[in-house]
């Protein structure tokens, strides 16, 4: 075989690659299918960007299980102490489109698919440890309201301080984006958290829930918002960047993996709801249990392959591992694959990085772009074939003790305990910092927007909605009596139609 002799998509040599077939007076003939080839493909280049997360890097890794936790689960994952699972992350933005600047005030996302012999398991993280919302059913109205204005294209400081001022619960998450941690330096510095709450059960069936973090052995370093605006301008790649360069200088960045357990029954009487994604069960509470380590230590060898074709989905859960009655996770677990069958089609599972390392055996097949296995049964049950079926899997006992209802919890104080506690945790100058970008940010949505948010910051924390008040020049009597209103009435009273 000629080594590099140039062909076109279907392997037939061609004569040049440089000139379109011509008759003399310049008009190119559509017989020329070297050209037209070409440009079709080329048309199609460009695949639909994730709806979220758009903008993302990602490198190879490998996680090691330091801990033997067949205690509670029987995944080998978290069992099979010093075996190397091979790995991929992919860390993002979440709001910006797909060139969009990496040094934003926004999430970061840190999504980690790891290949065992039991298929693939994902942890799809943000750098932060709660959410904004806590049922999946808000979350595009929540996503709508973050990203482009649909007149203008515009971001719109209005349409997010609305939501979220119509969204107490999400305070808590307020909080963290706009304290020093809402842009971090780069990946490398930020610790990842799965947020959702997810259930282990061991070999005997036993099961409790628990909580994945993912710890920086780099260490937290974040960027002043300044300097950030001005990295923006100058590469907007910057943490990409980062990331390849440290990996291909040798540097592999590493994060200690650690879970919080709850058992069944202390769920049962936790202060704060366990499966609220914008809570979080404190460490005082129950405590970290380090349980392996995670490197990245190889760059991709191709983007797009390896990181634009990647997905990940809360779903993807080995034996040992499962939900739990957390409502986000629930819904995560529908909308990832649902989006990548749109965005890479049916057979997205087959792509290399999102191929499963063990075998796959089932009766699916066909759709666009298949490569069935070569089988002549394609149904079951059949008397022709042996199938097994795992005896490993259990399905984590149902908790339905109450008849099903749709209805969003009312707001109460404990909503307002985590963000307080947040604030009241830092020193001065962080406080400072936080409700200076608070009023930057919110000093483009309207007065009324304004007001509510304050009172909210307020029913918070005195000092913190104080604060956010007098630097948007708002009238502190009105903010305070706002801030003693229920929220049906606060949203009334700003004029919510
Ligand atoms: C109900 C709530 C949520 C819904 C419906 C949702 C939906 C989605 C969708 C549709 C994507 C695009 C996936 C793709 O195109 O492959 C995505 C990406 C992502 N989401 Fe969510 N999401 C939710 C909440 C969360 C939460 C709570 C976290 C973090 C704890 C999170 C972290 C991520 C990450 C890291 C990605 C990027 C994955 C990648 O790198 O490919 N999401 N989400």
């Amino acid at each position: 075989m000629d080594d590099n002799l140039f062909t076109k998509r279907l392997g037939e040599p061609v004569s040049g690659d440089q000139a379109s077939e011509s008759d003399a007076e310049g008009n190119i003939l559509l017989r020329d299918t070297v050209l037209t080839d070409k440009l079709a493909a080329f048309n199609r280049e460009r695949i639909p960007e994730r709806v979220v997360h758009a903008k993302g890097w990602g490198a190879h890794g490998e996680f090691v299980p330091t801990k033997d936790m067949s205690k509670y689960t029987l995944a080998g994952l978290f069992t099979k102490v010093g075996k190397k699972f091979r790995t991929l992350v992919r860390f993002s933005t979440v709001a910006g489109g797909r060139d969009s600047a990496d040094t934003v005030r926004d999430p970061r996302g840190f999504a980690v698919k790891f290949y065992t012999d039991e298929g693939i398991h994902d942890i799809v993280c943000n750098n932060t440890p709660v959410f904004f919302i806590r049922d999946p059913m808000k979350f595009p109205d929540f996503i709508h309201s973050q990203k482009k204005n649909p007149v203008t294209n515009l971001t719109d400081p209005n349409a997010q301080w609305d939501f979220l001022s119509l969204t107490p619960e999400s305070l808590n998450q307020v909080t963290v984006l706009f304290s020093d941690q809402g842009i971090p330096y780069g990946f490398r510095y930020m610790d990842g958290f799965g947020t959702n709450t997810f259930s282990w059960y061991n070999a005997r069936g036993e099961y409790v829930y628990v909580k994945y973090h993912f710890l920086s052995e780099q260490g937290l370093k974040n960027l002043d918002p300044a300097e950030a605006e001005r990295i923006a301008g100058e590469n907007p790649d910057f943490a990409g960047e980062d990331l390849r360069n440290a990996i291909a200088r040798g540097e592999y960045p590493s994060w200690r993996v650690a879970v919080q357990i709850m058992t069944p029954e202390q769920a049962k009487t936790y202060r704060f709801d366990p499966f609220d994604t914008t809570k979080t069960w404190y460490e005082t509470d129950f405590p970290l249990t380090e349980i392996g380590k995670l490197t990245l230590n190889r760059n991709p060898k191709n983007f797009f392959n390896e990181i634009e074709q990647a997905a990940f989905c809360p779903a993807n859960m080995v034996p040992g591992t499962g939900p739990s009655p957390d409502k986000m996770l629930q819904g995560r677990m529908f909308a990832y694959t649902d989006t990548q069958r749109y965005r890479l089609g049916v057979n997205f599972n087959r792509v290399g990085v999102n191929a499963s390392a063990s075998p796959v055996f089932n009766y699916q097949r066909d759709g666009i772009l298949a490569d069935n296995p070569v089988n002549p049964i394609n149904y079951y049950p059949n008397s022709m074939q042996d199938v097994r079926f795992s005896k490993r899997v259990r399905v984590v006992p149902p908790t339905v003790t109450a008849p099903v209802k749709r209805e969003a919890p009312p707001i109460k104080d404990i909503d307002f305990v985590q963000p307080r506690d947040r604030y009241l945790a830092m020193d001065d100058a962080e406080r400072e910092r936080l409700t200076d970008n608070i009023a930057k940010s919110l000093s483009g949505a309207e007065k009324r927007i304004q007001y509510r948010t304050a009172a909210l910051f307020y029913r918070v924390e005195a000092g913190y909605g104080t604060k956010v008040a007098e630097k948007l020049k708002l009238n502190l009597r009105e903010v305070r009596r706002l801030s003693e209103l229920s929220q049906a009435e606060l949203e009334y009273a700003t004029g919510r139609r």
